[in-house]
């Protein structure tokens, strides 16, 4: 039996982590000895994006050359056959090839797969059963590593915690305030719900989410973490003020109307002088954050950018150690 910091052969979720602290460990002294090791070698990985992607698509290519693993990545939309993942569909429309065709054969090609999705924001229920994630997973029987879906966003996460532990070193336990921020157009929940899933389960942080009515996240995500409506209570006295939009949950894919306003700037900064801004990028400046705050030695978005290096080295190894023959 392989000793492992996972408790799955795939990571879609944070329940396929047994031991979030023993990851970041592992990331954090792969990142302080820049680790590279060949327990990928003669094994290949293959990176599908459904969606754009510039962090995680270069980030999980440098992970994946540190440990010597063969990688392709395909631009689905654009490289390949317009897929199907609709178990019963009628195949009359846009998609040419189905998901249940096409995985055995990337089941043949590779040994692990990373594949990044997203929501279509009008079908909540589809969105949240994660249908191409699953579909991928029972179809080509490799490995699974979600590089984003339509509901988490599991490497990020884990980045974002290995951000704020590099960042903190005080006795106690930091507080950290996830707050919403205004965008132009509907964004998916995922990055919202994965950092809040992962606060949770990490434990380590006094955690508190900011929002304005009608913003609820699910509590499948949220659970017992602080809900604070107004912006400014919620960020006293914070260290790290992790900022993103997100759309509504409950009116599912809307933007309903807010009022106040939620972008955040310097003169909304706790008196803390040590306080860290997060996001986890693209960001929209001066509409979610002004450029003042973006450009402040208080934004640390580069490092937890620089971060999904290790985070994705530190799964895809730990994946690897179980598909070793
Ligand atoms: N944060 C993040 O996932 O960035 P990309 O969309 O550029 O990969």
């Amino acid at each position: 039996m392989v000793s492992t910091l996972l408790s799955s052969k795939n990571f879609t979720n944070v329940q396929d982590v047994k031991d979030i602290n023993g990851l970041v460990q592992l990331a954090l002294q792969m990142k302080a000895k820049k680790k590279k090791s060949k327990i990928g070698a003669d094994k290949r990985i293959g990176l599908i994006f459904l969606n754009p992607s510039m962090r995680t698509r270069i980030s999980s290519q440098i992970a994946a050359k540190n440990l010597g693993l063969d990688i392709i990545v395909l631009n689905l939309e654009k490289d390949s056959w317009l897929l199907e993942f609709n178990e019963t569909a009628i195949m009359n429309g846009s998609t040419v090839e189905h998901i249940k065709d096409a995985a055995p054969i990337l089941g043949e090609y590779f040994d692990l797969l990373g594949i990044r999705t997203f929501p279509t924001l009008k079908n909540k229920d589809e969105d949240y059963k994660e249908l191409v994630l699953q579909q991928l997973i029972k179809y080509s029987k490799l490995p699974i590593i979600s590089l984003e879906s339509a509901t988490l966003h599991p490497l990020q996460s884990l980045a974002d915690i290995i951000t704020i532990q590099e960042h903190f070193s005080l006795k106690r336990k930091p507080k950290v305030v996830l707050t919403w921020a205004p965008h132009i157009k509907p964004l998916p929940q995922c990055v919202a719900n994965s950092f809040a899933q992962w606060m949770n389960r990490w434990n380590g942080a006094d955690f508190v989410i900011t929002h304005p009515k009608g913003y609820e996240l699910s509590e499948v995500y949220t659970q017992n973490a602080q809900i604070v409506y107004d912006q400014k209570t919620a960020l006293d006295n914070a260290d790290f003020i992790y900022v993103k939009n997100w759309s509504s949950y409950n009116n599912y894919g809307q933007m309903p109307p807010v009022e106040a306003d939620w972008m955040l700037q310097l003169n909304k900064l706790p008196n803390n002088p040590k306080v860290k801004i997060m996001h986890c990028l693209p960001v929209r400046r001066n509409i979610e954050l002004s450029s003042e705050v973006l450009d402040s030695n208080h934004c640390i978005t580069t490092e937890q950018a620089k971060n999904r290096v290790w985070a994705a080295q530190s799964v895809m190894h730990e994946i690897l150690k179980q598909i070793q023959k």
